[in-house]
């Protein structure tokens, strides 16, 4: 697929994907939801020495304003529907990937962009960050899984007055509220994500996407999160980067890792 919305840069073995619609706030239009369907469902998965990714927004003011209102008039019930099934099947890609993706949080993150950020595993808010779920102001709820995700990452009492008054958090309250993971000065929102993913990339690959399982399990009505805990130790220690990570300790030497 040729990415008309999306800009992919490798550095150190670690993605940056800019959602860059910078006149329109990145807002995420059809075609920026196919781009990054594509990219999560398709190509991200077969790039082996990939250690993370990092989602930013092009431009200093935006990080995603949302989905592109300008497309909203055409819809009704069922096409609303659809659109909201597509987005959330999207962003459950993003939720799911075995490998950190972290959201690089340069400006606004409204609606739908507020609803990426959350899919992703770790928020780094730069001091300009603006979070929100503005979509009452349009008639309209959160349709890319605002009002799940909200409750996860602030509780409900929270994820309640911010959805009802579509009031916006600053950097420092998300951060407080446990929104954001950390507050950078502004420019600095991927230098300290790529930091982040190092870190993880030293860690054993395998127990990596094991711990993405797992805590997802937690919000998957449909799994036993413990029982699945289990079963998921119980493979980890039958890897060889287990047999490595141990050895390595009792020798008193950093672990080689294979992702075995
Ligand atoms: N969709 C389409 N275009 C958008 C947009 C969006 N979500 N957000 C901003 N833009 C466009 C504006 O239309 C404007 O374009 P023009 O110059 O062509 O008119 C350009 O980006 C700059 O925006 P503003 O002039 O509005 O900039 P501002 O500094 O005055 O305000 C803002 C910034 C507060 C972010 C404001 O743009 C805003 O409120 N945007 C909409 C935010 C929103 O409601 N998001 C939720 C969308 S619904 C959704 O996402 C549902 C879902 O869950 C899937």
């Amino acid at each position: 697929m040729t990415y008309e919305n999306l800009n992919i840069q490798q550095e150190d073995g670690i993605l940056i994907l800019t959602i860059s619609r910078e006149k329109a706030l990145n807002a995420l239009n059809g075609r920026t939801m196919d781009e990054l369907a594509y990219f999560f469902g398709e190509a991200a998965p077969q790039m082996d020495d990939l250690k993370g990714i990092i989602i930013t927004g092009a431009g200093e003011k935006a990080f995603v304003a949302g989905a592109d209102i300008k497309e909203f008039l055409a819809l009704d019930a069922a096409a609303g529907a659809e659109m909201a099934q597509k987005g959330q099947d999207v962003f459950f890609l993003i939720e799911r990937f075995p490998k950190p993706v972290i959201a690089a949080v340069n400006g606004f993150a409204l609606g739908g962009g507020c609803e990426l950020a959350m899919a992703c595993h770790m928020r780094v808010a730069g001091e300009k960050a603006r979070f929100g779920q503005p979509e009452v102001n349009l008639g309209i709820i959160p349709g890319y899984g605002g009002t799940q995700r909200l409750i996860q990452h602030i509780g409900k009492g929270k994820a309640m007055e911010l959805l009802m008054t579509a009031d916006m958090l600053n950097a420092e309250d998300a951060h407080r509220l446990g929104l954001a993971n950390h507050v950078v000065p502004a420019g600095e929102e991927v230098a300290k994500a790529k930091e982040i993913i190092a870190k993880v990339a030293q860690k054993a690959p395998v127990a990596i996407a094991k711990i993405v399982e797992c805590v997802n399990a937690y919000y998957d009505g449909l799994k036993d999160g413990f029982a699945y805990e289990v079963k998921e130790f119980g493979a980890t220690t039958g890897t060889e980067d287990f047999k490595e990570g141990a050895a390595a300790f009792i020798e008193r030497r950093p672990a080689n890792f294979q992702g075995k």
